[in-house]
């Protein structure tokens, strides 16, 4: 049984005040939801006023990005043990933004990973091809990559507790978002290459989210097919309304 998880990347988005009444606005209205794993990922600086905003409820605080090394001379960098320390228990890394603007590079990004399980993150690791690879044929052969990359020396156990998201690059912030079927037919593959690098049970269990112009108008589809298990949201996760909505299309 794979629990859905819905999580919210807030991207550059939100001061401290405002992250806080959107935190507080959701945990008001989601009281009742809990069949499903709710994330929160604002920027650094409103970790802290989400942790109060979403106090006593079972929203879950992430990150958006952090840095491999536990401390050390690297201005303007954040360690997984501060994200800790600020009551994140999720962080999302490698997204396709940290790739093209950033330089995040698969090596990069698996020693991250491997920082973020050695501390007790839940990482959430993405991957997908840009729009011209598509175009080329190359989907699977990036994702493939990106996959092989991230987890590469991974073990069993620290496999099974990272979250995949599948967030094609032509459909973030563009409005344009994979067809159910093409999103799916991408998760099965991811799903199908881990059974090739771990057991049948990281196979079966294997959270594996969509990203990519998530709405309230074309989530219910998404969710519903066989392998998609959640979502990561931007835009629509900016307003209480969008993602409560994106939220409750994942109840069964
Ligand atoms: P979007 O962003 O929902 O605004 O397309 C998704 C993401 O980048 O995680």
């Amino acid at each position: 049984m794979r629990i859905p998880v819905i999580a919210g990347n807030w991207k550059m988005y939100k001061t401290d005040k405002e992250a806080y009444e959107l935190a507080s606005s959701l945990k008001n209205r989601l009281k009742d939801v809990n069949s499903i794993k709710i994330v929160l990922c604002p920027p650094f600086t409103a970790l802290s006023s989400v942790k109060k905003g979403i106090e006593g409820s079972n929203i879950h605080l992430g990150a958006q990005n952090m840095h491999w090394e536990d401390e050390g001379a690297f201005t303007g960098e954040i360690s997984a043990k501060m994200l800790l320390s600020s009551g994140c228990s999720f962080v999302i890394l490698g997204h396709s933004e940290r790739r093209m603007y950033f330089s995040e590079t698969n090596e990069i990004i698996n020693k991250k990973l491997k920082k973020a399980l050695e501390v007790g993150l839940n990482p959430i690791v993405c991957v997908g091809e840009r729009l011209e690879e598509r175009e080329a044929g190359k989907t699977e052969e990036v994702v493939e990559n990106h996959l092989k990359g991230a987890f590469e020396e991974l073990s069993e156990k620290e496999a099974k507790k990272v979250v995949i998201a599948y967030e094609p690059v032509w459909a973030i912030g563009t409005g344009k978002t994979a067809s159910p079927k093409q999103a799916n037919d991408v998760h099965r593959f991811i799903r199908e290459k881990l059974k090739g690098l771990y057991s049948q049970e990281v196979y079966e269990s294997k959270i594996i989210l969509y990203g990519g112009s998530v709405k309230p108008e074309n989530a219910k589809d998404l969710l519903n097919q066989v392998d998609i298990d959640g979502a990561l949201v931007g835009g629509a996760s900016l307003k209480t309304d969008s993602f409560e909505k994106i939220i409750r299309s994942a109840i069964i």
